[in-house]
């Protein structure tokens, strides 16, 4: 595979089609192995935040997979970190929506993307408990079994149906609780589904109208920020910023722009 700029450019249907067929097959083990109640292995940035054995194993594999076509490329995943270095990195959330995983709520996902520098070209994200693989190629597209997806367009603030999420930390969610209390009176409802990727992917769906959360990392919303961009989507940060953990923003224009200006006052991206 050519690694001049248009030589990658070319190359990310086969980068789409990579991340795909990673993500799919790191679902097909995680149905096969997960147990009823799968155990906690250790906890992160607070006691609820956990990683179980079987986040570690589906990153194995998935590093192994990428390893094995890509040698040479960079990863970067929410339980190895980051390694190797390159024009070309690979974002990789093993399992995002753990807790949903660990209580068995159908609603948990792998998310993989392959960016060329810093520009996320290809990502798949697989919602395996529901067999869902929304995938995209920066300029081609999302898609869901073999159906193209568009956003919602034209919802007005006080229509809109927003999904949201919440951090681990008890003085991250005293905020967020009080920017909910704004936000909750002034649209049709909230959706809290509890995995950032899934999210993304239902924006791109048409599930939800929008989409706001303070904290989700790179690998939360690399794949899944591809795919609602692909589907019209607007995804963003705070004042013209690109989307970062500080506030992830996605909505089709005209409804983010709403949103954001309804957040921005309410400082949504302090911790107490
Ligand atoms: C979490 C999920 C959740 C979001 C959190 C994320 P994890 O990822 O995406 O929906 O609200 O901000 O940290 O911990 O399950 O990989």
């Amino acid at each position: 595979m050519s690694e001049s700029g248009e030589g990658i450019v070319d190359s990310a249907v086969t980068f789409g089609r990579l991340t795909e067929e990673i993500a799919r097959e790191a679902g097909e083990m995680l149905l096969a192995k997960r147990p009823a109640r799968p155990e906690v292995l250790v906890t992160k940035s607070s006691p609820t935040d956990v990683v179980t054995a079987l986040d570690r194993a589906s990153e194995e594999l998935i590093r192994d997979r990428i390893k094995t076509v890509r040698p040479d490329d960079a990863i970067l995943g929410e339980e190895g970190g980051a390694t190797g270095e390159g024009r070309i990195r690979w974002i990789v959330d093993p399992i995002d929506g753990t807790v949903n995983f660990l209580y068995g709520v159908p609603e948990w996902a792998v998310s993989i993307a392959v960016e060329v520098d810093g520009e996320v070209i290809a990502g798949a994200v697989n919602v395996v408990p529901r067999g869902e693989v929304f995938t995209a190629v920066k300029g081609g597209g999302a898609w869901l079994a073999g159906e193209r997806l568009s956003c919602n367009t034209g919802v007005p603030l006080d229509r809109a149906l927003i999904a949201t999420g919440f951090g681990y930390e008890s003085g991250r969610r005293e905020v967020q609780a009080e920017v909910l209390r704004h936000v909750l009176p002034r649209v049709r409802d909230i959706r809290r589904g509890g995995s950032a990727a899934s999210d993304l992917c239902s924006v791109a769906a048409g599930r939800v109208d929008g989409y706001y959360e303070r904290g989700p990392q790179y690998w939360d919303y690399g794949a899944g920020g591809l795919i609602a961009a692909e589907a019209g989507a607007r995804v963003g940060g705070l004042e013209g910023r690109p989307a970062n953990p500080g506030l992830l923003l996605c909505a089709a224009p005209g409804l983010f722009e709403e949103l954001h200006d309804l957040l921005l006052p309410l400082d949504p991206e302090r911790d107490a």
